[in-house]
């Protein structure tokens, strides 16, 4: 079997090399130049774990190649899937002007059945106009060739993309053929040895889904996140009562963790793309503008605390950075809570040095040398008036405080993600500032 990958950013280089993987053969296609070429000599542009040993052992095998040409890949192919990027427009939708030119560019070169398979987060309604789009192509031509259009949204976490693509939770397929079910099924029945189901339903639902759970999660995160700062005023812990309330299995204990508000390349976007569609309906997604907003607030709590410890008098103060990425096991650095952070205290005078394991070239690549990148999280801790924790890489949990207190100026830590335990860092004489606990 042969399947067609366009785009091979996160969501198509993993596709790509996990659906290699189980023996199909998978042609990535990229119209960057630079990218292919780097890919074909070994280089892949993301850090992401366990990918580049899969990536070489299919390369070897040659059931993983790399090209810009989109006619050449769908050569033969049962499916293509389109992955390439949707940015934000200016008010918040989906842009979907890569999606359509793939599938224009389909709609000149496809000479036998095949299912063209959206894989991008798409707004509901793609798969249809990437229908119209690939007909109008096939009209010009005057050539009448059977294909199918499916939606397959994608589910993987940057950091365990690989681990989720291999071992999904479940996969959801909107289809509107036998034909489409009987090719989409081929190829994802190896991932469902796990036993979690395959499901298929309606384009426009399928669509849907998968807005509605990153919206669902980033409700999650805005909720507990109001909870922790609510647990602040009136003397709660908000770890107790994350417990408290995740043990209902209704509610659930994972993803309702507070921290310095959600970032990356998705929650944002998402949630901000389906209020725009409901909008566009004449509905008003009330939960979700305000999931958004207190996201937006949720951002500046950390440098709240930090702006309050100092009596508002940041300048000069030079403050040591743990974690720059959105989260951890990443390189990722859209929308990360850092990078408003650091606004802050630049714009109050104060300077900033850095540590992060990967994400220093990348934060470099968006903010270059506004911040000094350090070699190691102490040696970002030395004479720093105080350290904030952004990103919780493991590294970070179990730091050798005595030595670490002898670096810091001031023995001081704003942890925004709630990794230290205040009571030892009371015995180890720090005044430790969390989010939502009890100190
Ligand atoms: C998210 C979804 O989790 C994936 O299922 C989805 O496929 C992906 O978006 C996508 O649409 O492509 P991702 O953005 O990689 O994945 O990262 P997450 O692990 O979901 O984290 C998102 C943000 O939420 C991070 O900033 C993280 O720090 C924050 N978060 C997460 C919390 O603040 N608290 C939590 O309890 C969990």
């Amino acid at each position: 079997m042969k399947i067609s990958v366009v785009g091979t950013g996160y969501v198509g280089l993993v596709s790509g090399t996990c659906f290699a993987e189980t023996g199909v053969n998978v042609a990535c296609v990229d119209i960057d130049e630079k990218k292919i070429e780097n890919l074909k000599n070994g280089i892949i542009p993301i850090y992401e774990p366990g990918l580049e040993d899969i990536y070489k052992k299919n390369v070897t095998k040659g059931r993983l190649q790399f090209t810009t040409s989109l006619k050449d890949s769908i050569e033969d192919a049962a499916a293509v899937f389109i992955a390439v990027g949707t940015p934000p427009d200016e008010d918040g939708s989906a842009d979907l002007k890569y999606v359509l030119s793939v599938a224009r560019e389909i709609g000149k070169y496809i000479d036998h059945y095949m299912v063209v398979v959206t894989k991008s987060t798409v707004p509901v309604g793609t798969a249809a106009k990437v229908k119209d789009a690939i007909q109008g192509e096939l009209q010009k031509r005057g050539a009448d060739i059977p294909f199918d259009v499916a939606s397959n949204p994608e589910f993987l976490k940057e950091g365990s993309a690989v681990e989720d693509f291999l071992k999904p939770d479940r996969i959801v397929i909107g289809t509107e053929s036998q034909n489409a079910q009987k090719v989409m099924s081929r190829l994802y029945k190896p991932f469902l040895l796990n036993g979690h189901p395959i499901l298929f339903m309606d384009i426009t639902s399928s669509e849907m889904t998968k807005y509605a759970a990153n919206s669902m999660l980033a409700t999650k995160i805005s909720f507990i996140n109001e909870i922790a700062n609510l647990c602040e005023i009136v003397g709660a812990d908000v770890d107790a009562v994350r417990k408290g309330i995740g043990s209902d299995s209704r509610i659930g204990n994972k993803f309702i963790y507070p921290g310095t508000g959600y970032g990356g390349s998705c929650f944002p976007k998402d949630v901000q793309a389906l209020i725009r569609t409901a909008d566009e309906n004449n509905y008003s997604l009330n939960i979700l503008k305000a999931v958004e907003a207190v996201n937006y607030r949720q951002k500046s709590v950390l440098f709240n605390k930090i702006n309050k410890h100092f009596n508002g008098d940041l300048k000069g103060k030079k403050f040591a950075m743990w974690g720059l990425a959105f989260k951890p096991k990443t390189d990722d650095m859209r929308e990360a809570p850092s990078l408003v952070i650091i606004d802050k205290l630049l714009e109050a005078g104060a300077t900033v040095v850095a540590y992060d394991p990967v994400a220093m070239n990348e934060c470099k690549r968006i903010i270059g040398d506004k911040i000094t990148y350090a070699k190691d999280e102490y040696d970002a801790a030395i004479d720093a008036d105080a350290l904030i924790l952004v990103t919780e890489w493991p590294e970070f949990r179990l730091p050798n405080f005595r030595v670490l207190g002898k670096l810091l100026k001031n023995n001081v830590i704003f942890d925004g993600r709630n990794i230290y335990d205040p009571e030892e860092m009371a015995e180890k004489s720090y005044t430790y500032y969390a989010i939502g606990r009890k100190i």
